[in-house]
This record gives C-alpha cells, sequence and structure tokens, in this order.
C-alpha cells in the first residue's frame, strides 16, 4: 500500500480532500463536474484495480466539487470479476491512509418497489449481505469483527436528506441486498428479496461498505434505478439498460452530492 498511498499524496500536492466518492455503473458523469482535476490512473497505484467493466474508467480524480476537495474513485472491481470480495480493500484503505474520513458510494441497481421506478435515487439506509460473502474472511486481526448496527453514518443520512429537500431533489431510501452477479436475478429471488425486506438488489457496494468500516470511515451509499427486478414488469434485464438508464438518476445525483458537499460537511 506505500507504494500508493505515497504517489497519491505526491500527486495532491498538498491537497487534504476528507471526502471520497465511488462511482458505479453508467455514473461516470459525475466526474464532470470536479473542477481542478488531478487525474492519476490506476496504473500508477500499485494495488489498485487493473483492467475493468464496461463503463468505468479506472481513475482516481482529485478536485473540488460544490466548492469543496474531493477524491472520485471512477472505477471499481466487483465480486464477479474475479471472486475476490476483497478487490478494493487496498484503495480504501489507501483512502483512509491519505486522511480521508468518509466514503460516498454509488451504484446502479435494480428496485423492487413500485413506488422507486428506473430513474429514482435511493439512500441506501441499510443492508443485506446474504452473498456467503465477506471482503473480512482471511483477516486475522480481531478488528475483523466489525460492527455493522451503525454502517450508514446517521448524521450524513440526516443532512442529505435536508440536502434533497433544499435542492428540491426526491430521494428514496431504502435496503439494498447485494448479490454476486453477474447473471441477473432470477423472479424467485426476487420475490424472496422482497420477503426479506430488500427494497432494492445489486452487484456491488456491500463488500466496500464493510472494507470502510473497518478502515474506520463514515460510509453514506446511493442506488441508482436503472430497472425493476427480474419478473416485475415481464421483459429480460440487460446491462445496456443499465448504462442507458444510470445517468437519467445519474445526474440528479450529482446535484445532491455537489450541493451535501457545498453545505460544510467537513466542518
Ligand atoms: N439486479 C442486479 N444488479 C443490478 C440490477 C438488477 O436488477 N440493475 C442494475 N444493477
Amino acid at each position: 500500500m506505500k507504494q500508493a498511498v505515497s504517489r497519491i499524496i505526491e500527486r495532491l500536492e498538498g491537497r487534504m480532500p476528507e471526502t471520497a466518492l465511488v462511482l458505479g455503473s453508467g455514473l461516470g458523469k459525475l466526474v464532470d463536474g470536479v473542477e481542478d482535476a488531478i487525474r492519476i490512473p490506476y496504473g500508477e497505484l500499485e494495488g489498485f484495480p487493473s483492467g475493468g467493466v464496461s463503463g468505468h474508467a479506472g481513475e482516481l480524480v482529485s478536485g473540488r466539487l460544490g466548492g469543496r476537495e474531493i477524491i472520485i474513485l471512477s472505477g471499481r472491481v466487483h465480486y464477479y470479476e474475479k471472486g475476490d470480495a476483497a478487490a478494493m480493500r487496498l484503495p480504501i484503505e489507501a483512502m483512509a491512509a491519505i486522511g480521508v474520513k468518509r466514503l460516498v458510494l454509488t451504484n446502479s441497481a435494480g428496485s423492487l418497489r413500485e413506488d422507486l421506478p428506473p430513474g429514482s435515487v435511493m439512500l441506501i439506509t441499510d443492508h443485506i449481505n446474504w452473498s456467503g460473502m465477506n471482503p473480512l474472511i482471511g483477516e486475522e486481526s480481531d478488528r475483523r469483527f466489525v460492527g455493522m448496527t451503525n454502517a450508514y453514518s446517521a448524521a450524513i443520512m440526516d443532512q442529505l436528506r435536508e440536502t434533497a429537500r433544499t435542492v428540491d431533489v426526491t430521494l428514496g431510501e431504502g435496503v439494498y441486498m447485494w448479490f454476486s452477479g453477474p447473471s441477473f436475478e432470477t423472479p424467485a429471488e426476487i420475490r424472496a428479496a422482497r420477503m426479506l425486506g430488500a427494497d432494492a438488489v445489486g452487484m456491488s457496494t456491500v463488500p466496500e461498505v464493510i472494507l470502510a468500516r473497518f478502515a474506520g470511515l463514515e460510509v453514506a451509499a446511493f442506488s441508482v434505478i436503472t430497472n425493476f427486478g427480474a419478473g416485475m414488469t415481464g421483459g429480460e434485464l440487460s446491462h445496456d439498460e443499465t448504462k442507458e438508464m444510470a445517468p437519467k438518476g445519474g445526474e440528479r445525483l450529482g446535484r445532491l452530492i455537489a450541493a451535501w458537499l457545498g453545505t460544510g460537511v467537513d466542518a
């Protein structure tokens, strides 16, 4: 991790961002609003993920959003790529090492609720991990027993609700359930997820939330709803649909995040 941390510090030229943002599939446009961007390709950072998924660039971008310093991790690795739930451990721990205090995660997701149609933005208030996977499996220190009762920061959620009201962004809320992917869920799995109390399903974020809490970071997370869950509308699901729909909610999510940063979350 040393090389990545010193390289980031060197390239940031004294900037001290306290918030980092991980961009999900189809949400790359959020980077466009960043001022005075310094871009570091993941290839320059030892241990950062290489390769990637369609819709993901693979670079760390530092700059100002809403007038505040931020780091954007544009490009993440999913469990389904190599079967490694801890693939984002080094980047997340590197964020903590350079002084980042809070991690904001974004993803695109399938909705299980009629009142959260495609295009909606959902604040993730909690999650369900019934995957059997955990990025801390194999970690030997007792720090591995991470409490998840307050995984999603209540204080940040309150700030976001307030900001959403002031900038007139409709912000849904709900529980996100992690499925490994890369195949989509079956209609029976979607019915089961609803019974278990999930509001949205997706293939990311949960491992990063666990890793961020392990690293001592505060967490907030959002889903941009790109489709209804399998079997809810009859049609087949596709990654093309995810990429096409994500920017629709992504624009409002970008506005919300920039406005929230502008309210002085670092104060
Ligand atoms: N299921 C899982 N992941 C997703 C979905 C979905 O319906 N939509 C976008 N990402």
